[in-house]
């Protein structure tokens, strides 16, 4: 099974379908990461203004173009960020709407995608925010909107509001052998909403899992390139963090290989319903991330 290197969504808009997410990259690291990054063949970032990185992860694009603009094009990159809670509700997503075109506006006046981050506000402040994202998806300024932590009834409150008018492209939600969410999914497949894999590594909390070591003795690949693959192979947009600048290559490394169907259902745990975030809930942007 080939696993498409981009998806087209409901925008329009193209994704690539692997990211390098940067939760937890150090602030003073993160422009030297994305910069390799994208110098080893990512074309996806995926950030999010509580992760307090997003200007260092944007400097590493524009440090990248910089380098080779004949061949290193904004347009071929995909940058996204998220609008945390305490910045939701039409007023306060559009103020940090702004924020976000600010720090970008050196290398582009658009964003390529903005989700809101959480559902955990309330109903009005939920739509409120949609109401901001629309605004500036008809105005150019964002290209594709979508969620992120959403389930079925955020979606359903969504679709039923009388004001909704672009859908949702993508929900960003954790997703990995351990978490499958089989209704999520396929009522999003329904809605034609992209689904982005976050934490597909577990975090590194599944590495000892003696299925996913039998796979990778099989394979001859890393835990984590099988998690990857397995992420890519269930048609999701997966998004792998890593600070470490030798993991960057080997974690893109996963189109040369396939697993085979048995094993992609193998590794797929149907009773679990294991949430990686929830482990440590003293850092609140722990939780989601
Ligand atoms: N929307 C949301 O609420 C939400 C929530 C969580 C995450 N996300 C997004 O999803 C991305 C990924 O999720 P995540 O960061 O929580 O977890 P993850 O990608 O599942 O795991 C990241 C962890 O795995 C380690 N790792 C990476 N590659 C490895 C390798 N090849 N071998 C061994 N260890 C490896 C990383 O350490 P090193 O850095 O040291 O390599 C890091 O500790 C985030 O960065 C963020 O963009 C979104």
């Amino acid at each position: 099974m080939s696993v498409p290197s981009t998806y087209t969504l409901k925008s329009g808009y193209k994704i690539p379908s692997i990211a390098i997410g940067v939760f937890k990259t150090p602030v003073d690291e993160a422009t030297a990461i994305v910069h390799k990054a994208l110098q080893v063949g990512y074309r996806h970032i995926d950030s999010a203004q509580i992760y307090k990185n997003e200007k260092q992860s944007i400097d590493g694009i524009a440090k990248w173009i910089k380098e080779n603009p004949e061949n290193n094009k904004r347009e071929d990159v995909f940058f996204t960020t998220k609008i945390f809670n305490d910045d939701q509700g039409y007023e306060l997503a559009k103020a940090a709407i702004e924020r976000s075109l600010e720090n970008i506006k050196d290398i582009s006046s658009y964003i390529d995608l903005v989700l809101i981050h959480s559902p955990r506000t309330d109903k009005d402040r939920r739509l409120g925010t949609w109401k901001a994202l629309q605004e500036y998806a008809k105005a150019g300024k964002i290209h594709t909107i979508g969620v992120s932590n959403f389930g079925a009834r955020h979606l359903d409150e969504l679709y039923a509001w009388e004001g909704f008018e672009i859908p949702p492209s993508i929900n960003q939600v954790e997703l990995h052998p351990w978490l499958l969410r089989e209704n999520l999914v396929k009522y999003s497949n329904e809605k034609g909403i992209v689904l982005e894999a976050y934490a597909p590594l577990v975090r590194g909390q599944k590495f000892d899992d003696p299925k996913l070591n039998e796979l990778s003795k099989k394979y001859g690949k890393t835990p984590a390139q099988i998690l990857i693959r397995w992420s890519l192979q269930k048609g999701f947009v997966t998004l792998p963090k890593t600070a470490n600048l030798d993991r960057l290559a080997s974690n893109l490394d996963v189109f040369n290989f396939e697993l085979s169907q048995e094993d992609v259902d193998y590794l797929s745990d149907p009773e679990s319903h294991y949430i990686s975030s929830l482990l440590s809930k003293d850092d609140p942007t722990e939780f989601e991330g």
